[in-house]
């Protein structure tokens, strides 16, 4: 079995001097444990700073990635970061698709699919992140919705099977990220399911699929108990580093 992936996403927070305390803090209260692997995707000011810290620990259960990037690998795109330069900041995964891109910066599916293949030119996981929105919950749609998302990203003739399986894909429901309000177990395993066999379906069925949406100290463990979740992506509970410890150390039996 691949180790559990525990993926803290720090959104628009901790500069390169927090990130540092951070990572000091983090190294001090957690000690590896075998079966999980924990991943850090600081703003791309601080991903060099969080890099070399996890780095000069000397261990390969932490991983630094990238909140976003560009497909296109160099130019005239102000503002942008792409994958070779995040990987020459020390990434070695990026998020793709997350709700914020899609819903506050209007990312479309189609640029999905160009930064998942961007990102495997670089040699960087991409973690495809999915999920419905409320009123499409609402409506019935969430397994259409998930399945046009993957499909726009992973389909079509880009990716085989031995590609998919270098891929992690994250469920996260746009109305549970930051409210406080997160699926049950139940929810979330149904979706998992789902995604799950869209990948089978593509001879993929060893791809990591986590979950994101308010997860916290609380509500981890049920998640976790559900054998479907391969991981968790956190975001307000990721950004204290005694509190994240704490989180990875006791989230899973
Ligand atoms: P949250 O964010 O844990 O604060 O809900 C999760 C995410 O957006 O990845």
């Amino acid at each position: 079995m691949k180790p559990l992936v525990f993926a803290a996403n720090w959104k628009m927070h901790l500069g390169p001097p927090e990130a540092r305390e951070y990572v000091t803090t983090f190294l001090a209260r957690y000690r590896p444990l075998r079966d999980r692997e924990v991943w850090f995707f600081p703003p791309a000011v601080s991903l060099e700073a969080v890099a070399g810290g996890l780095a000069a620990a000397g261990r390969d259960d932490l991983v630094a990635g990238v909140q976003d990037i560009h497909w296109e690998p160099r130019g005239a795109f102000t503002g942008a970061v792409s994958a070779p330069l995040a990987s020459q900041a020390g990434a070695r995964a990026a998020l793709v698709g997350h709700s914020e891109r899609r819903h506050v910066f209007g990312e479309t599916d189609q640029a999905t699919g160009r930064k998942v293949a961007a990102a495997l030119g670089a040699a960087l996981t991409p973690v495809l992140c999915v999920g419905e929105l409320l009123a499409e919950r609402e409506a019935g749609q969430t397994l259409a919705v998930v399945t046009r998302q993957l499909e726009a990203a992973l389909g079509g003739e880009r990716l085989d099977h031995a590609v998919l399986a270098d891929v992690v894909v994250a469920y996260e429901p746009v109305w549970a990220i930051g409210t406080g309000r997160n699926a049950t177990p139940q929810d979330a395993a149904l979706v998992h399911r789902h995604i799950r066999s869209w990948l089978v379906q593509r001879g993929a069925a060893r791809t990591r699929v986590l979950y994101g949406g308010s997860v916290s100290n609380k509500n981890v463990g049920g998640l976790l108990a559900e054998r479907e979740l391969d991981g968790v992506l956190v975001g307000g509970a990721s950004l204290d580093p005694a509190g994240w410890a704490e989180l990875v150390r006791t989230g899973a039996a």
